[in-house]
């Protein structure tokens, strides 16, 4: 059997598959975030320990086939800066994907001369480089004992092995690698003020990265030669889960964010879309994103605002697509990263009458989530990525009405799949069996089965990308006025 780990944001998800690839039971266990300024956001590494500790005794009480283990994929939120000393004990409390305390020196970094060129990305405030360069100034005595950085993942790979091994996919977002030549770059650890010696090995993330730890194999009660996979970044595991490898591949993620992701086969950075563009878990893959900040989060926040579910707003609406609403909603409520990178823009509600009901209000925030991750598609479109035909995943898709308008705004087929186990832990457990077996990651990340294919409205498309249009110059001239 394989163990697959996907260390979330709010929790760590520990998923058992068998030697087919099919689930044989999973487990959770929820840690929190702490903020203990505005726009900061961090947690402490010992408790994704305790979690994956307590997942793994729920799993091993629950399935003999547990003792049968044979390979760990670990799969991880991206970006945070764990830092380790001399000894490997942990330095301060890991900083986030979505702390923004060093858009400063993001700023700056973002401006050196080549590092867009070699990163393939922007550096945005999230990712690793710009955190660093903010240790270095605001707490330059951990900064002078810094040893080794890992990211999440890779700190649960020298957990469970002992050994400081990163993935490529998940190395990508640091702004530290060159992602089309597959390795760091020592041009981007200078800008950064980082060396090669604090950086961890680097491994595909189907390939191993180590075994895992005699007293642990001892303690869980599994065999000898247990394979610890790379792993990757959480976006490129769920890639896995799904069976995103390859051109014409890809999906759309509606969760608190959400994602417009397609594989590539070859390495097309387009920085100034605000596009990420990442190495994929598997060799010689690349992938590119689109992030949107707030995609349920804007459902979620009309549901706040007017005391209902989210549930219940998006039921109001099931029955035909309407065509394009005259209120238009701008889903910037915590800024974006693409197309605009802009972390100081705040979202707008505009074409308000009195007449206009919470219906209208709903069909708004679904439409301008949907006009945001067409953006992405543009985006992704320009760099000659095919997007003819993407899965959906993500608490949103339980709105039949949101699907069938964003495959018409997007002018793309949305697949939604069977019930059963296709995100970032099914992933990860794949890569933990590739590692283990030396299969072919295309033979072991294949599609899950289809529950209902939705196409795109073509009678309305062409009303919605007259609004889509719109919503395009809404942006600059709302920007103005802030
Ligand atoms: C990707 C990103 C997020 C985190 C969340 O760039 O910041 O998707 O990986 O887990």
């Amino acid at each position: 059997t394989y163990l697959g780990i996907d260390l979330g944001t709010s929790g760590l998800r520990a998923l058992l598959i068998d030697d087919k690839g099919a689930a044989i039971g999973s487990a959770e266990s929820h840690y929190s975030v702490s903020h203990p300024r505005s726009g900061w956001s961090e947690q402490d590494p010992a408790a994704w320990i305790t979690a994956l500790e307590a997942a793994v005794a729920t799993l091993k009480a629950a399935h003999p086939e547990f003792s049968r283990l044979q390979g760990i994929g670990v799969a991880g939120h991206m970006h945070g800066a764990t830092l380790l000393d001399t000894s490997g004990a942990v330095i301060r409390p890991c900083i986030l994907w979505n702390d923004t305390r060093s858009h400063a020196e993001a700023a700056l970094l973002d401006a050196a001369p080549r590092v867009r060129a070699l990163s393939g990305n922007i550096v945005f405030p999230g990712f690793t480089a710009p955190k660093l360069e903010w240790v270095r100034t605001h707490e330059p005595e951990n900064h002078a004992r810094v040893a080794r950085v890992l990211l999440p993942a890779a700190y649960l790979n020298f957990y469970l092995t002992g050994r400081f091994v990163a993935d490529l996919s998940d190395s990508a977002g640091t702004s530290w690698l060159d992602v089309g030549a597959r390795r760091w770059s020592e041009e981007l650890l200078e800008a950064g003020h980082m060396r090669l010696d604090q950086m961890p090995d680097l491994v595909e993330g189907c390939e191993a990265a180590g075994t895992l730890r005699p007293d642990l194999a001892a303690r869980w009660g599994v065999g000898s030669g247990v394979v610890v996979a790379g792993g990757a970044g959480d976006n490129a595991a769920a890639a896995c889960g799904i069976g995103a490898l390859s051109e014409g591949q890809g999906f759309v993620s509606l969760g608190t964010s959400g994602v417009l992701l397609a594989a590539r086969d070859g390495y097309r950075p387009a920085p100034e879309t605000a596009l990420h563009t990442f190495c994929h878990a598997v060799p010689g893959r690349w992938y590119q994103m689109g992030v949107m900040l707030s995609a349920t989060d804007s459902l979620n926040w009309l549901a706040r605002i007017t005391g209902r579910k989210p549930a219940e707003l998006t039921e109001r609406l099931d029955g035909p697509l309407l065509p394009p609403g005259r209120v238009r909603f701008l889903p910037y409520l915590s800024g974006e990263r693409t197309p605009h990178n802009d972390a100081e823009i705040r979202g707008s509600l505009t074409g308000l009458g009195a007449d206009t009901t919470v219906e209208d209000l709903t069909r708004a925030v679904l439409e301008g989530v949907a006009f945001g991750l067409r953006d992405s598609a543009e985006a992704l479109r320009a760099t000659g990525a095919r997007l003819d035909r993407l899965f959906v995943i993500g608490g949103g898709a339980a709105s039949r009405y949101w699907v069938e308008l964003i495959a018409t705004v997007l002018g793309t087929a949305l697949v939604l799949p069977r019930a059963g186990e296709f995100g970032a832990a099914l992933g990860a457990a794949r890569l933990g069996l590739t590692a283990a077996t030396g299969a072919l990651p295309e033979t072991v990340m294949t599609p899950p089965e289809t529950a209902i294919e939705i196409a795109p409205d073509t009678a309305l498309a062409g009303a919605f990308d007259t609004a889509y249009g719109k919503f395009r110059a809404a942006y600059p001239a709302i920007r103005e006025t802030q």
